[in-house]
């Protein structure tokens, strides 16, 4: 109650405009529809998804995997097991205990030797992310690494128990060789159980080495073996979004140059791929994260794969030489940036290269796609800022250029939308001709609403605009109290009527961050959150598709009294036409506190006589969606014309969508 009377009162000090109704009398405004004479057209990667491996999004989310640390790679190799009966992590191997080898000529360096003394008592057990989660009938593969090195150990027994201890299913795997071997079984769940350990046992005594031990519902996106979360990835297909850009965010500059991340250690061989501590681990002392890492489970083969899935462009980002300028802002020399070049090449040939003459384009073929995935953008640097980043910019461009001409570069302004090193970036990359500049804004729901003009004096002759992270904070950036309420969403929806305004500036967007593990996470707001179950759509998310779902081909004009709606007695609009399916798409936004009726004239235009309305409002401005229920849900009806006019009323703080058909 009390978070809800905080988010109320900021909603008050904040927009003036929320609270500007004076009198009860519904005003009617009348706004002309017409053909947009530039001819602009809204481009087919207008709304799209940001990725960043934050919050678990990848390991303990979308990736499937559910078994933390499978492969002992994390710094405190412990990480995510236990051996409940025994007194301590000893390293004594004469006591029975797990102890840990590494093989510094392998990226997997490390795994298990587990001596076992007493096969009646021992048990290792791991505790998933937050628990894993189990759905009632499902299949699990359950799979490890072993090699048997003495004794007459038997069998590995594996057990899935419930938060209580109690027995949910087993199975047992006879050990056959002496030498490395995978051994692959199958678990059912009875039940569903939100927060399941695995818990391996022995039959025999003596010593074997474990790796790879992993458990992977059968239940994937696509029925993939080893791969992604199905409900989740649903919801991304539901946004039908026009590119994926991945992986991030800081994530790709690291927190310092040697923790960047490196696409070239996340394909190929799942169990041979690098690992690394994520940066999100540390990143607020308030929601610190040390079980967090990366496997690369989810590399960049996967993250190509999902946006072809998707039907989204994949937009990488890379490295440029920078690490975080929030964490060390550890720099390359500029004589030491060629491997970092290297690695854009390389990736540009990885996604397009011919799968028998060219090195990465072969390994994408063995990976299982000898079709080009037909990358078209990539990214140097995240948010970058100052004159460091332009000089190595400049690098990027002249190589990626040089060899593919008609890759298109996306080049950042730094973390804020205003600013001396935002101005600063914004004037050194017009005057090399950039191509896509990206721009990030955390803000208050107010800033949004008055900045929904933003694009509408953007120089029509310079670099294009993505707006590649954006989402309003409930209450300041990186507080963990912000929530993703109507609020955020509402202020989200008026700015986006301007970024579709200006769909000739603007030729991307994408809110960040997009996942979030309810146990997890360590920023909010984000676009959905999920536990080890179940998944649910914030009001931001319903805005989103909404919004991408009906981003039509071609923009109109809607005008009342020959100007654009953009927050005038708080009301927003934007129109488009989509010419392959021969209909015209309004979106309106009302941030008033009442009511508004609208009579739409369209003019030159035939259209049929009935129009569908979705409508997407909430009970109070604080409302949010959570895992039982989402009361912030769009809503459909059809209405007919009134006077050869589409006349209706646009609720309190909504959004409301209006189709026609073209005849
Ligand atoms: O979206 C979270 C973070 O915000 C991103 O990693 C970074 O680019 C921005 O600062």
């Amino acid at each position: 109650m009390a978070t809800k009377n905080r988010i109320f009162s900021i909603a008050i000090s904040l927009s003036a405009a929320f609270f500007s109704a004076q009198n009860n009398a519904i005003r009617t405004y009348h706004l002309d529809l017409k053909e947009n004479p530039a001819n602009i057209k809204i481009q087919p990667t207008m709304y799209g998804i940001f990725f960043e491996d934050i919050n678990f999004a990848a390991d303990g989310g979308i990736y499937a995997e559910l078994i933390k640390n499978r492969s002992f790679e994390f710094d405190e190799p412990f990480t995510g097991w236990k051996q409940p009966h025994t007194k301590t992590l000893s390293q004594n191997l004469d006591s029975g205990f797990l102890t840990f080898y590494s093989d510094p000529a392998k990226t997997n360096k490390n795994y298990a030797r587990i001596t076992v003394l007493n096969d009646k008592n021992y048990i290792l057990e791991n505790e998933g992310f937050r628990g894993i989660g189990l759905h009632l009938g499902e299949q699990y593969d359950f799979s490890f690494d072993l090699e048997n090195v003495s004794g007459n150990i038997a069998a590995v027994n594996a057990r899935l128990v419930d938060e209580n201890g109690k027995e949910i299913s087993s199975v047992s795997t006879i050990i056959r060789k002496k030498g490395w071997q995978k051994y692959n079984t199958v678990l059912q769940s009875p039940r569903t159980v939100e927060k399941a350990r695995l818990q391996i046992t022995f039959t025999g005594n003596g010593v074997v080495n474990m790796d790879m031990i992993s458990l992977f519902p059968q239940d994937t996106w696509k029925g993939r073996k080893g791969g992604l979360r199905k409900d989740l990835v649903q919801k991304l297909y539901d946004l039908q979004p026009g590119f994926l850009r991945f992986p991030g965010g800081c994530i790709v500059e690291g927190r310092t140059l040697a923790e960047r991340y490196q696409w070239k250690k996340t394909v190929g061989n799942v169990a041979d791929r690098g690992y690394l501590i994520n940066k999100w681990s540390t990143g607020f002392p308030h929601r610190l994260t040390p079980d967090y890492g990366q496997s690369f489970g989810l590399g960049f083969f996967e993250y190509f794969q999902l946006s072809e899935d998707l039907g989204a462009e994949p937009v990488p980002i890379l490295s440029c030489g920078m690490a975080c300028q929030f964490n060390t802002a550890e720099l390359v020399k500029m004589e030491d940036l060629d491997p970092y070049v290297q690695d854009a090449l390389d990736l540009i040939e990885f996604a397009n290269g011919d799968s028998a003459t060219t090195k990465w384009g072969k390994l994408r073929a063995d990976m299982g796609h000898a079709k080009p995935f037909n990358l078209k953008f990539i990214g140097v640097g995240n948010e970058q800022w100052g004159a460091d980043y332009i000089e190595r910019y400049k690098v990027f461009e002249k190589a990626i250029h040089a060899k593919y001409p008609d890759i298109k570069i996306i080049s950042g302004s730094g973390p804020s939308p205003d600013g001396e090193f935002f101005e600063y970036g914004w004037k050194e990359l017009k005057q090399l001709n950039a191509q896509i500049v990206d721009e990030h804004y955390y803000n208050s729901p107010d800033w949004f609403m008055k900045n929904a003009a933003r694009y509408d004096h953007y120089d029509r002759s310079g670099p294009k605009v993505f707006a590649g992270e954006y989402a309003a904070q409930s209450v300041g950036v990186v507080k963990p109290d912000n929530k993703n309420n109507w609020l955020t969403a509402l202020s989200e929806a008026a700015f986006m009527t301007g970024l579709e305004r200006n769909a000739d500036v603007v030729y991307m967007t994408s809110y960040a961050p997009l996942f979030a593990h309810a146990e997890g996470w360590q920023w909010t707001p984000d676009l959905i959150w999920f536990n080890n179950l179940k998944s649910y759509a914030t009001p931001n998310y319903y805005v989103q598709k909404l919004f991408s779902n009906n981003r039509g081909t071609d923009l109109l004009t809607i005008e009342n009294k020959g100007k654009a709606l953009s927050g005038q007695e708080n009301l927003f609009a934007t129109a488009v036409k989509d010419i392959n399916k021969n209909e015209i798409i309004i979106k309106i936004v009302n941030t008033d506190l009442q009511a508004k009726k609208i009579s739409i004239n369209p003019v030159n235009m035939k259209v049929g006589k009935k129009f569908t309305q979705i409508f997407l409002s909430a009970p109070q401005l604080s409302s949010e969606n959570n895992f039982t229920a989402e009361p912030v849900k769009p809503k459909e009806e059809t209405s007919a014309f009134k006077n050869g006019k589409i006349s209706t009323e646009i609720p309190a703080n909504s959004l409301v969508i209006l189709k026609l058909n073209l005849l």
